[in-house]
């Protein structure tokens, strides 16, 4: 089974999230924000799809991909996750990321966590980041086991 996984990320998180998820499946992991065009789905049979959560929304590049490509994902094995901070709101950002067809199709959703990388934050999600979390440094929810366990769930799916 050939796997693409594609992401969009702003500070590198769900980046790394997803080339640790392309290794575990033996797939090229492809950034969506990289101004290239995508590789051609019809040459997989599996896609995963991975965006950052920025105050409730997840990253545009990953929306336009899912919105133009919709009739050919749907024909795919399809595992979604988001990376994000906001745990109690898992299922409402999983479902505000992704078109709605998508989101039920999916065989595997996952919300993996988030991380912040404090110094690259520009001055407004600084002060975001300290207001809504309480921070004014780096940290990361996102561990080793819950990027196998979601790469796991979507070899087997
Ligand atoms: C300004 C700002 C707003 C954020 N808003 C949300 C949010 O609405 N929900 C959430 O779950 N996480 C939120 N986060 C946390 C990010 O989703 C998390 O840091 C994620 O790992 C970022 O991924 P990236 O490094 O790939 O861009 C926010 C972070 C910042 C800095």
């Amino acid at each position: 089974m050939k796997t693409l996984v594609v992401y969009s990320t702003k500070h590198g998180a769900t980046g790394s999230c997803a080339r640790k998820i392309a290794a575990v499946l033996g797939a090229e992991a492809f950034d969506l924000g990289n101004g290239k065009k995508p590789p051609d789905l019809s040459l997989f049979d599996s896609v995963v799809i991975g965006t950052a959560i920025y105050m409730g929304k997840g990253m545009p590049a990953a929306l336009h991909f899912c919105e133009a490509n919709l009739a050919a994902l749907a024909e795919k094995r399809l595992g979604l996750f988001v990376c994000g901070l906001r745990e109690t709101d898992a299922e409402k950002e999983l479902a505000a990321a992704f078109p709605a067809p998508l989101a039920q199709r999916a065989r595997v959703k996952s919300f993996l966590g988030g991380s912040i990388d404090y110094p690259s934050l520009g001055l407004r999600e600084k002060l975001v980041t300290r207001a809504i979390m309480g921070k004014t440094e780096s940290f990361s929810t996102i561990t080793g086991t819950r990027i196998k366990d979601f790469a796991e769930k979507v070899r087997a799916a």
